[in-house]
């Protein structure tokens, strides 16, 4: 079986299962979201993670949260619609993908005009209530499977900045299982290997929560890509070994100038990459990007519980109880380290500002 059937959000006879990436590598367990407070928990808890999979848990996540509702009042509805949205924003602050994905079956909702409610209904007996429904969970569905598209893109752009045989470094996990399909920027890894192009791939093992170790490793391992796990500090001494060609990453949010949120000890590897002369790339779907946040001091941090820090993955603390914390879960890496950003509308480069709006030229 390849990697990429193992999808982190599934909707299955009648039932939204979201892959438990807590439980990983160790055990591959689906588990069932029944409510939109199972959905919640499963986003804050990083049971799903990952900007795109954010997105689609919270777009799949929205439909259970109303899809039991009574089918005898569309205003009742309409507003348990944007009440459960306005819940699930709240999980995590900083990937975009999630204020966007609910933003989104939302703003169907609203747009919806009498005739999308009776298209195709009993006319003897319409119920909009149960059309709604149904526009809703074909749009949860749309959400995913655009990003399977998108992803697969970006994975074909990707690769051309790639060459056989390179030493390429990725932070945390932006994989397939942070995705619906293929991951962002493991995705040209994945599509090179298939051409046989034999990268040595450095994965940073991703402290505190070890998204490079259990996941990243995990991905790339199963599938038969040469993988060498590395602590995160690490990182410089690999890159003046001259065995790095490429840094690539994913990302959470990515600001009008091109400043871009991704996994805490992105900025970091970036800033190295540049002193050592190595390209890093920033793989960014259209989704995660947000012309609304015009630089990155305006990007909200989620900050985490210490413990996770010093006590979560040990048996014993590894620091005095009730040392003071400090847990980050992302930083910025400021637009100037940034090589290029890969979307799947094409490749970006400097100037952000101006390329990066070029990208939604046309949109509504
Ligand atoms: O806290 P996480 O695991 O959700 O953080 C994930 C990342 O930072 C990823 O790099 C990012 O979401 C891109 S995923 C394609």
């Amino acid at each position: 079986m390849k990697i990429f059937d193992i999808a982190p959000v599934k909707y299955l006879d009648g039932k939204m299962l979201i892959l438990d990436q807590t439980r990983l590598p160790g055990e591959e367990i689906y588990i069932e979201m029944e409510t939109k407070e199972d959905v919640w928990d499963a986003i804050y808890k990083l049971q799903v993670r990952g900007a795109p999979a954010i997105g689609v848990a919270a777009a799949y996540g929205l439909y259970v949260a109303v899809r039991d509702l009574p089918e005898d009042n569309l205003f009742a509805f309409g507003k348990a619609l944007h009440e459960a949205a306005d819940y699930l924003v709240g999980a995590r602050p900083t990937a975009v993908n999630l204020a966007w994905a609910l933003k989104r079956m939302t703003d169907k909702y609203d747009g919806l005009e009498l005739t999308d409610l009776l298209a195709g209904a009993d006319i003897s007996n319409p119920n909009p209530v149960k059309a709604a429904k149904d526009i809703l969970f074909a749009e949860a569905e749309a959400i995913r499977i655009e990003d399977e598209e998108a992803c697969r893109a970006m994975g074909e752009h990707g690769l051309t900045l790639l060459e056989p045989g390179m030493g390429i470094l990725t932070h945390c996990n932006a994989g397939t299982i942070a995705t619906a399909k293929y991951g962002t920027c493991l995705a040209p890894i994945y599509l090179g290997h298939e051409k046989g192009y034999d990268f040595k791939v450095f994965a940073d093992e991703t402290r505190p929560l070890l998204q490079g170790a259990r996941l990243t490793s995990w991905e790339l391992h199963k599938s038969g890509i040469d993988v060498t796990l590395i602590c995160d500090n690490m990182a410089s001494i690999v890159m003046r070994n001259g065995w790095i060609q490429a840094v690539v990453t994913g990302c959470d949010r990515m600001a009008a100038n091109g400043d871009g949120a991704n996994k805490i000890g992105t900025s970091g590897v970036a800033i190295l990459a540049k002193e050592y002369g190595i390209p890093f790339y920033m793989y960014v779907p259209t989704s995660t990007i947000d012309l609304d946040t015009p630089t990155g001091a305006e990007i909200k941090i989620e900050e985490r519980d210490g413990e996770e820090i010093y006590k979560m993955w040990y048996e014993k603390p590894m620091a005095p109880e009730g040392v003071k914390t400090y847990n980050p879960a992302f930083d910025v890496t400021p637009a100037e380290y940034i090589t290029a950003v890969v979307t799947e509308k094409g490749i970006v480069r400097p100037p952000y500002k101006e390329n990066l709006a070029k990208l939604f030229e046309g949109d509504k």
